[in-house]
Formats: structure tokens, sequence, C-alpha cells
């Protein structure tokens, strides 16, 4: 009907002057004109000028005083000739009309205010700026618009067609329609599919640096452990604090391992009490129940350490080894800390190796990863010595931030293992959260990784990664 009234009207007139008129002469709700209105001239229909008037409308406090009258009105229409007593007055309108009232009209010069007595005077005009101040009106836009016939005007606005359709063709139909153009820039739907968590990306992105670099992929594929491996081969010893259960996970079913080397068993036993290879060892009782209990394991180190016992079964020759996988720790959960996160690792054996080589591999490994400017501090790891932590400037965050651990593994490790005496192992080893939460920007593991993730993080991110800095 809106759109009936505005073409039909263009038809004969030049012009709608003022669609607000335009709607009020016909009875039409404004805003179903003005609808009409915007999409006319979206096709061309009609050429739309925006025409723009400032009115006041009541606000809620005003809209009562137009119902009731003003406090001041109110008030002089409680006062009778003769004059009235505050407090009479008072009762009369109540505090608040009362109050206000009284003011107004003081300020109008309405009422002779006396000690006691309140009697009348001359009533002048209020202006708009009085009500405004009292926050009685506000101002309000009111948007319309004036209206002529557009480049493609008809009286009657055709049907356009979408799809072309094998009746069309047939009946011949096809040479009169009028087809709806095609909107390039109109958004299609968003396409569903597989998406990859940030961390399986960053996993596959250091796989690769590993692979590029030369290393092999150690099978990381048990999560449980006996303490054996995930401690005792690593020369912990078993009173370590870390092989409590209040930081290790230990299993209930099966709460023991069945099968451990036992020659290599024995030499690690004597390690951990006499020492050998020119250490003293820790001197005190080594327990085989101990070592034979079940945990998730707390590092991928305790697969390393597999693969070098392996390792030394045979021949020597020289690899170079890397894991990614899932580790577990008893933790409070808080804003970094997970109880199950991912390790990355990787180890270099061979003949002769030192710390320079380590420092050289570690700046070839994170500089790959964008991180470029490292520092190194001395630290302390049952099986490595020396032990460093690893720190990358962060250009971003100004600071230098924490991103590893490393060392040279100790003989007390391999040596009981039957690497031969000449054979050194260089070892880093960090979280995958780590580097990713600080490629995606992300401060709360929490967000990345368990059951608080929001799946928008994982379909929104970006394909690719450039550099950690
Ligand atoms: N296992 C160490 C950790 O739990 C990392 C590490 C690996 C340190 C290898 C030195 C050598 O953080």
């Amino acid at each position: 009907m809106a759109e009936e009234a505005v073409l039909g009207y263009l038809k004969n007139n030049d012009e709608i002057r003022d669609s607000g008129d335009f709607a009020d002469e016909r009875g039409i709700d404004h805003n179903e004109i003005v609808n009409v209105i915007k999409s006319l001239h979206g096709f061309r229909y009609v050429d739309a000028q925006d025409i723009k008037r400032e009115t006041w409308v009541l606000t809620d406090e005003g809209n009562t005083y137009a119902t009731l009258g003003s406090p001041e009105i109110q008030l002089i229409l409680a006062i009778p000739p003769e004059g009235i007593s505050r407090d009479e007055l008072q009762k009369k309108l109540g505090p608040s009309v009362f109050k206000i009232g009284c003011s107004q009209a003081a300020k109008n010069k309405w009422v002779e205010m006396g000690k006691q007595l309140i009697t009348k005077k001359g009533i002048g005009a209020d202006d708009i700026k009085a009500l405004k101040a009292r926050k009685l009106i506000v101002p309000q836009t009111w948007k319309g618009y004036s209206v002529k016939k557009g480049p493609n005007y008809a009286p009657k606005r055709k049907k356009v067609v979408t799809d072309l359709t094998r009746d069309n063709l047939q009946s011949g139909e096809w040479k009169e329609l009028e087809f709806k153009e095609y909107n390039y820039s109109a958004k299609g739907q968003p396409l569903e599919g597989g998406n990859l968590h940030p961390l399986l990306k960053v996993q596959s992105q250091i796989k690769q640096i590993f692979l590029c670099m030369g290393f092999e992929e150690m099978p990381t594929n048990n999560y449980v452990e006996s303490s054996f491996w995930n401690f005792d081969s690593l020369f912990q010893p078993q009173q370590h604090p870390a092989r409590d259960s209040h930081d290790t996970f230990f299993l209930e079913t099966p709460s023991t391992t069945k099968e451990l080397p036992e020659d290599y068993v024995q030499r690690v036993k004597q390690i951990h009490e006499f020492g050998g290879y020119e250490s003293r060892g820790y001197a005190y009782d080594w327990k085989r129940e101990e070592a034979n209990k079940n945990l998730l394991r707390t590092h991928t180190t305790a697969v390393s350490s597999r693969m070098l016992y392996q390792l030394a079964q045979k021949p020597f020759s020289p690899k170079k080894y890397f894991s990614i996988d899932r580790v577990f720790r008893n933790e409070a959960v808080d804003r970094t800390h997970l109880a199950e996160f991912h390790h990355i690792e990787g180890l270099v054996c061979n003949r002769g190796l030192g710390l320079r080589d380590l420092i050289g591999v570690l700046y070839d490994f994170f500089s790959r990863l964008g991180m470029t400017k490292l520092k190194f501090k001395p630290a302390y790891n049952p099986y490595t010595e020396p032990s460093m932590e690893i720190f990358s400037y962060h250009e971003g965050f100004k600071k230098w931030v924490e991103v590893g651990n490393s060392g040279m593994f100790r003989p007390e490790m391999l040596r009981p293992m039957g690497l031969p005496e000449d054979v050194q192992v260089i070892a880093w080893g960090l979280s995958l959260e780590r580097p990713t939460m600080i490629m995606y920007g992300i401060d709360n593991i929490r967000d990345l990784f368990g059951h608080k993730v929001d799946l928008g993080l994982i379909k929104k991110n970006s394909i690719c990664q450039l550099g950690i800095e």
C-alpha cells in the first residue's frame, strides 16, 4: 500500500516534498513510508533526499506534568485568593510538588512568599529554555525524505526474478523477464569444515622444524610409564619431591610395571646407591618397589631415556631425536598451569659434544620459530649437568620470557645404559603451550586447552603464523 502510494503519487506529481506530511495525509505509518522509499531508492525507482527536523519531545517527568499540571501550576491552583499557610499548602500538595512548585513559582514571581503566608501574583509564560533546563523536554531529530522520480521510475515495481527455470525457457517467457542483478559484494555463508586447533598447528610447525634439522621422531604413544623410566633411569633420586603424589599422578590399576630390563635396573640401582664412573651416587637405599610404580609420565624425557637405552644396546651410531606429546602433572590449575599439557623435546647423541653444541643447536631451533635473541641461565635437573634455562627476548612484550630448559645428560644417566664413554647427549625441552600462547596472543592457558576453550578460537584463528615475535 505504501509502495503504491509513493509510486502512484509520483506518476502525476514531480515531488513528494516531505515524507512526514505525505504519511500523515494518507494515514500511513511514517516508518513504513521510509522503508518503502529506501527500497525504491536502492533500485533507483526514486531519488530520495534526507530531511531532518529538530523537534522536542516530553521526558517521563514532562509527561507526568502534562497530565497533572506542572508543580508550579498545581501550587498556584491550590492557593485560595486569601492566601494559605506553608504547612497547609505542603500538606495539600505533598513535599516534592510543594518544593519544586515553590521554587519555580517564586522564580517566575507568581507568588509572594511571606514567612507564613503565600499569596498569588501575575502569571507569565514558560519558555522552551526553562523546560529544557528542567529536563522536562529533550530534543529529538526527526528524519524523513523528499522524493523525486529516479532513473528506473515506473508506476509499478516490476518483479525481478532470481532464477531462470525450465518453464521460463519452454514458454518463451524468459524474453520478457527482468532478472535480479548479482550482488557481488554480498557475503556468502560461512564455510563449515574441519579446523585445526592452534596446538595442532604449532605442533606440526615444530615437527617440520625438527624434520628440516634432520631429527627423527620418537614413539611417544604411552601416557603410562613406570617410575623407573620416568625418574630412576634419569638419575632422579627416589626421595625427590617430584616423585610425591602431590606432583605426580600414580596409577591405581595396574599400579606397578612387570617388565624392566633387569641387568640395566641393577646398574641404575648401583649408580643411585654407590655411584660409579667418577660419581659418588646418592648413598641411599634404592627400592625396586618405588621404581616399579606406574604413573602418568611427567615429561617426555622418559621416552628419550628409553630410546637412548635402546640405542646403547647396538653398536653406537649418532642420532638426533625429537618428540612432541602429552605429559601430566598434579598441578593446581591456574592461568599458566594445567594438569596435562604437551612437551616438545629434542636431543642429539654423538661423540664429543659440548655445551657450545647445545647452545648452537638451540639458536638453530629457536630462530626457526622466530626467536633469535636468546639468553641462558644456569639451572638444575637431576639428569643434566650443566643445565640451562632458555630465555627469548620478546619484542612485543619488551621483555625476556622463559621458553625452555636444557642441558647435557649426566654420565650417571648415560653410562649405566651402556653408551660409550665418549658419547654425549645434549637435550632440551619446552612446553608446546608456551610458544602457542605467545604466537596466538593468549594469556590464559585455559583459553587454549581444556573444556573452557571457545570453539570460535579454533574456527577463526589465522591460517599461518609468521614468526613468533
Ligand atoms: N624434562 C625437562 C622438563 O621437564 C626438560 C628437559 C629436557 C630438560 C631435556 C633438559 C633436557 O622440563
